[in-house]
């Protein structure tokens, strides 16, 4: 399947015969709705809350039946209409199946009078909230946990450079201790060795709950006795591990070697994800002002992250400037993932006391919004050197 766009109102896209090929298919719906903030945008984003409200609701109502058992919809929204939003979603995707609203930053302040507001929110709803897979994320795309893994490394490294992996392996319990009393946290203490590659990890017990067994693998040459009340992995554990060179013993019995860097967490709620990035991701394509309200790449590369696996597939029915499939792009690159997108804009023009008008003309390309979308991708495409690998549907 290619990446696609589809042209044209997206309730109406939606409804199109061509368009239910997706029933039951998208595992992740990622939308950013006009706000209904009545402030001057490149589109239209001036209505009375209820028509925002029936305006929202006929399309969350229809863009359910796309999403898959175990499927996940993530909306972008603000103050304005949070509230209005969570009641339609409760009604819509049932009560049950909140997962939760993040929190991510905005702006650097507002010109509010009482409260500075410097947020914005992502509402969270499962399908099935049963059906929906854990959301975890690696440590190493959280930028703090970042910071502080990498300083560890360094500091290891340093040891082993100046004392060698022996005497690494005996101060490195001291120096996880440091950290974790240093930054509050507990989840590190465990990370207590280092191998021959200077990688910090976590050695994994390889016994299990169950009859006490003997286990003899002459392949990789392992032979264990029974354990007095537990019994042992399965053999297949033990050569998958074997072969993947983590498999390591510590007075004769085997661990599983879980690496610091592969170490992963809950997501949180509050993200450091701040809209203006969304921008500079435009400018950074030499696209400086070609949209109003772009999302940062990097916020939604985590929800990518988080909602799908492998080759999933993902839709976005407000795509603006396309920030979605630049990020699908970007998380098959650097995950060697398959991701397909599927995206719907509406032909909207842009308003022509827009900054985003003067850049359309500057630009050369029609002063509407889906223009602007997949200029954007072929910009981002041309740039990385890649083929345009997307099928325009024109359904207005
Ligand atoms: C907030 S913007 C989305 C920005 C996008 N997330 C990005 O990063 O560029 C909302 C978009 O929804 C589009 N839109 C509004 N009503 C629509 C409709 N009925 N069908 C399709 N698109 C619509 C607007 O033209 C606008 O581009």
């Amino acid at each position: 399947m290619k990446n696609e766009i589809y042209i044209g109102d997206n309730l109406k896209v939606m409804n199109n015969p061509k368009f239910q090929k997706y029933n039951d298919k998208i595992k992740m719906i990622y939308i950013d709705p006009p706000y209904n903030t009545k402030s001057k945008k490149c589109y239209q984003d001036k209505s009375t809350s209820l028509e925002w409200k029936d305006f929202i609701e006929k399309r969350l109502e229809i863009s359910k039946k796309f999403l898959r058992q175990d499927g996940v919809i993530f909306i972008s929204i603000d103050d304005n209409e949070y509230a209005n939003l969570r009641i339609i979603c409760d009604k819509v995707f049932g009560i049950d199946n909140f997962v939760g609203t993040f929190i991510t930053k905005q702006a650097q302040r507002s010109n509010a009078k009482h409260i500075n507001i410097v947020h914005e929110y992502i509402l969270c709803f499962a399908k099935n909230k049963k059906k929906l897979p854990k959301f975890v994320i690696n440590r190493m795309e959280i930028k703090e946990e970042k910071k502080m893994i990498n300083k560890l490394n360094l500091e290891v490294k340093k040891v082993i450079k100046n004392e060698g992996l022996e005497i690494a392996n005996k101060k490195i319990k001291g120096i996880i201790k440091d950290y974790c009393d240093n930054y509050n946290i507990n989840w590190l203490k465990n990370y207590s060795n280092v191998d021959e590659n200077g990688k910090i990890y976590f050695s994994v017990d390889l016994s299990t709950p169950g009859k006490p067994r003997s286990v003899d693998i002459p392949e990789i040459g392992l032979k264990l006795k029974p354990l007095k009340t537990r019994g042992w992995s399965s053999d297949n554990r033990f050569i998958t591990l074997y072969n993947e060179n983590r498999l390591c013993f510590k007075d004769g019995r085997p661990y599983a070697k879980h690496y610091l860097e592969e170490s992963e967490d809950n997501v949180p709620s509050i993200l450091n994800f701040f809209s203006r990035q969304g921008t500079n991701d435009l400018k950074k394509l030499g696209l400086t002002n070609l949209f109003d309200t772009p999302k940062p790449v990097e916020m939604l590369k985590f929800l990518i992250r988080i909602g799908t696996k492998k080759d999933d597939i993902v839709l976005d029915f407000f795509a603006g400037s396309g920030t979605l499939a630049e990020a699908v792009y970007e998380v098959n690159k650097e995950d060697k993932r398959n991701i397909k997108y599927v995206l719907i804009q509406l032909d909207e023009e842009v308003n022509k006391k827009s900054e985003v008008y003067k850049a359309c003309q500057k630009f050369g390309i029609l002063p509407r919004v889906d223009a602007i979308l997949k200029f954007r991708i072929e910009t981002y495409l041309k740039k990385h050197k890649k083929e345009i690998d997307f099928e325009i549907h024109n359904l207005n």
